[in-house]
């Protein structure tokens, strides 16, 4: 297979969602009824390849499942929706990652993450899925997976010319400076931006601030998603970062949005390589925003069918 071009490699996770939906989240020792289960794929990494693939690219998942049920499942989940799952790798001694999620009426939720097999995806399996990694147009790393895998697959591109987008999520304080220099794309949301710079992010002045501090510290571009703000690019040290404004729509579930921005950015990147950056963040934003206006995860994430043919 790798020998024929390939858009988008993801190096990342895969999640199972279990998600039960209840009056109230119960107690310590205690047992209450649901009114609603549902099993939902996600994952950052895999979320951020099927959206990507959604919109046309060609993409390749490198990730890590248990040999369990949840893991086939995922597996024909990759397949239904076009992704290559020839770096799908099943572990013996690790099931496959899941979050075991409880929802109240309030909304809120008391979530259980359970990484398992996705922490096993090492540098044999990077080694393995080189003839993939070195042949993408771009790469696309998250930190659901061992901080120090995800590392090694930016490096392995970056020494092969590929196009690099690093999303810093879930985010942690003391992040190694290496990841800087090895995104071409730093991605994060203002939460994100928040922890790294340890500076509050509430408003575009201190987003487009800690852009210029995320830019010093050795990416070549950074963007921060700013929800119905859509996002700010920050691209050449010193010069003025801009504010990539959407239209803000009314959210019915807002889970995944930002990995849908991240697997359209990926698409664009791979697609229109000389499209500047900000008009990629344009119309990630509008897929994005479409994502937000239906509830599930991947379920929410558009189709190239379903979008304006001006964002192809
Ligand atoms: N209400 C909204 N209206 C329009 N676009 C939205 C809205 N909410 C999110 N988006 C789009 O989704 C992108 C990502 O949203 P956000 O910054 O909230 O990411 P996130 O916090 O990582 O998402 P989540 O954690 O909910 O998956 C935004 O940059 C924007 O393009
Ligand atoms: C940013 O993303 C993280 C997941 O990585 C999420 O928990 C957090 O709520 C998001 N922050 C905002 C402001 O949306």
């Amino acid at each position: 297979m790798t020998e024929e071009a390939i858009d988008v490699v993801v190096v990342g996770s895969c999640m199972t969602d279990l998600v039960s939906q209840a009056p109230r989240l119960p107690k310590a020792g205690e047992t209450i009824h649901g009114h609603k289960f549902f099993i939902g794929f996600g994952g950052k990494g895999a979320n951020q390849c099927i959206q990507a693939a959604r919109l046309g690219a060609k993409t390749t998942m490198v990730c890590k499942v248990g040999k369990d049920f949840f893991g086939d499942n995922y597996i024909q989940n990759f397949k239904d929706n076009g992704v290559n799952t020839d770096f799908v790798g099943q572990a013996s001694d690790a099931a496959t990652g899941a979050a075991s999620i409880i929802v109240n009426n309030a909304g809120e939720n008391a979530i259980v993450i359970v990484a398992g097999a996705n922490m096993l995806l090492g540098s044999e399996e990077l080694h393995k899925a080189l003839p993939a990694i070195g042949h993408a147009k771009v790469l696309v790393c998250q930190l659901e997976i061992s901080p120090q895998t995800s590392l090694q697959a930016l490096r392995m591109a970056q020494e092969n010319k590929v196009k690099t987008i690093f999303n810093p999520a879930p985010a942690i304080p003391d992040l190694d400076t290496d990841f800087y220099r090895a995104s071409d794309v730093f991605c994060c949301n203002e939460s994100e931006a928040e922890l790294l710079t340890a500076s509050p992010v509430s408003n575009l002045e201190e987003a487009h601030r800690a852009g210029q501090e995320l830019l010093r510290r050795g990416c070549s571009s950074v963007i921060i998603t700013l929800g119905p703000q859509g996002c700010v690019v920050v691209e050449t040290q010193g010069s003025p970062s801009k504010h990539v404004q959407t239209t803000a729509v009314k959210s019915v579930d807002t889970t995944g949005a930002g990995d849908s921005f991240i697997g359209a950015l990926a698409f664009y990147m791979a697609h229109y390589p000389s499209m500047p950056l900000e008009e990629m963040a344009r119309r990630a934003n509008q897929v994005a925003g479409l994502s937000v206006q239906t509830v599930g995860t991947q379920t929410s994430y558009p189709f190239k069918k379903d979008l304006p043919a001006e964002l192809f």
